[in-house]
């Protein structure tokens, strides 16, 4: 990778330089889409998609169980965040709550693919053609998970993926892409992330500085290569999880893969009780964990502030952030590391 950044370094231009069309190229490749555009971070993959779709002072519907960048390119984009509480199965938008949370305002659904976790594609799928929505899929923490075979990022109109160094794949910084099969929508986005350049002195939108540097996407060409293989490890990483912690009092698993859905294990997460307990137990022998998310979204001082949300108002994303804990997982974890957590863990609550 660091060859790959001084090669792109030394003989590209340092914006919009081969390697960026290259890593557009590959990514497209793996993901199933005819286009991929890349994009400074995955913020703006999706605000730049919801620009390009047009939101403007219409509603967005998405989950309150993300991380608040969801919602934030919602209202970068001018359009107004609304949301609809997560299923208890797989954490992520209900479909047959979603439909309860349509208005005549609703522009577009956002569901997330939690966790590296697939959310109910098909569900929400029919219910945006059946009413005319878009679907802007964020892809974040998911890159390589499918749905009925399908990657996603590849299911709805957009796909938005994020290159955060704590993802599963990284550009060596930040950066993200826009996946999709809908040209006008990629040439749409390219210009934005572009100081929407129509051409070198002429811009007939307002647009942003928000390309990906020459030398991430150089960078990111070389980790997308190892992307199949580390999701691989975090799989039997999240197996060996599961096998040994199945059956402790105290906790339940996180949703697993099934014929349908099979996921990446962004992060593996577990539903227990005394949570900050447990997570300050783990850090007195030496685990560091994370707790995603401890607040919910709607009630984030600022959307509490601007849009007037209170408490109860999706309980079970709240009963969530105070009962979920991320557990280590990344591919150079080893196996006996795992074991180390899990009888920590298994300490804890006092034997399965
Ligand atoms: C679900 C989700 N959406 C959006 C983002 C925003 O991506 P970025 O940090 O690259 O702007 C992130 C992560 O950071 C995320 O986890």
């Amino acid at each position: 990778m660091v060859d790959a950044v001084s090669n792109a370094l030394r003989n590209e231009r340092m914006v919009l330089g081969e390697s960026v069309f290259k890593f557009e190229e590959e990514f497209a490749r793996y993901i199933g889409t005819k286009h991929a555009v890349s994009v400074s971070s995955g913020t703006a993959a999706l605000a730049l998609s919801l620009i390009a779709l047009d939101v403007t002072d219409l509603e967005v519907l998405t989950t309150p169980l993300s991380f608040i960048a969801t919602a934030n390119a919602v209202v970068q984009a001018g359009g107004v965040p609304t949301f609809s509480d997560v299923s208890e199965m797989d954490y992520n938008i209900d479909p047959a709550k979603v439909r309860k949370r349509l208005t005549a305002k609703t522009k577009a659904i956002l569901p997330v693919h939690l966790f590296g976790h697939p959310a109910d594609m098909d569900g929400l799928m029919d219910i945006a053609k059946s009413k005319g929505l878009k679907m802007v899929e964020d892809a974040a923490q998911a890159h390589g998970a499918t749905y009925r075979k399908a990657k996603v990022g590849s299911i709805g109109d957009v796909g938005c993926f994020s290159f955060y160094s704590t993802k599963n794949m990284t550009v060596g910084g930040d950066g993200g892409m826009v996946t999709t099969d809908d040209e006008e929508l990629a040439k749409s986005v390219a210009k934005l992330r572009n100081c929407g350049r129509t051409s070198r002195y002429v811009h007939d939108v307002i647009g942003f500085t928000a390309r990906l540097n020459t030398a991430n996407a150089a960078f990111g060409l070389v980790q997308l290569r190892h992307l199949e293989a580390w999701n691989e490890r975090r799989r039997s990483i999240a197996a060996l999880y599961s096998k040994i912690l199945k059956g402790v009092g105290g906790i339940a698993l996180p949703p697993q893969g099934n014929k349908d859905v099979n996921p990446v294990f962004h992060l593996f997460v577990i539903k227990c009780e005394r949570r900050d307990e447990l997570a300050k137990h783990l850090s007195d022998m030496g685990v560091e964990c994370g707790v995603h998310y401890p607040v919910p979204i709607h009630l984030q001082p600022v959307y509490r502030e601007m849009y007037k949300f209170a408490p109860g108002s999706f309980p079970i994303s709240e009963s969530l952030s105070s009962s979920l804990l991320s557990l280590p997982i990344f591919p150079a974890l080893r196996d006996a590391e795992v074991k180390y957590v899990c009888e920590q863990i298994i300490d804890f609550f006092g034997g399965p």
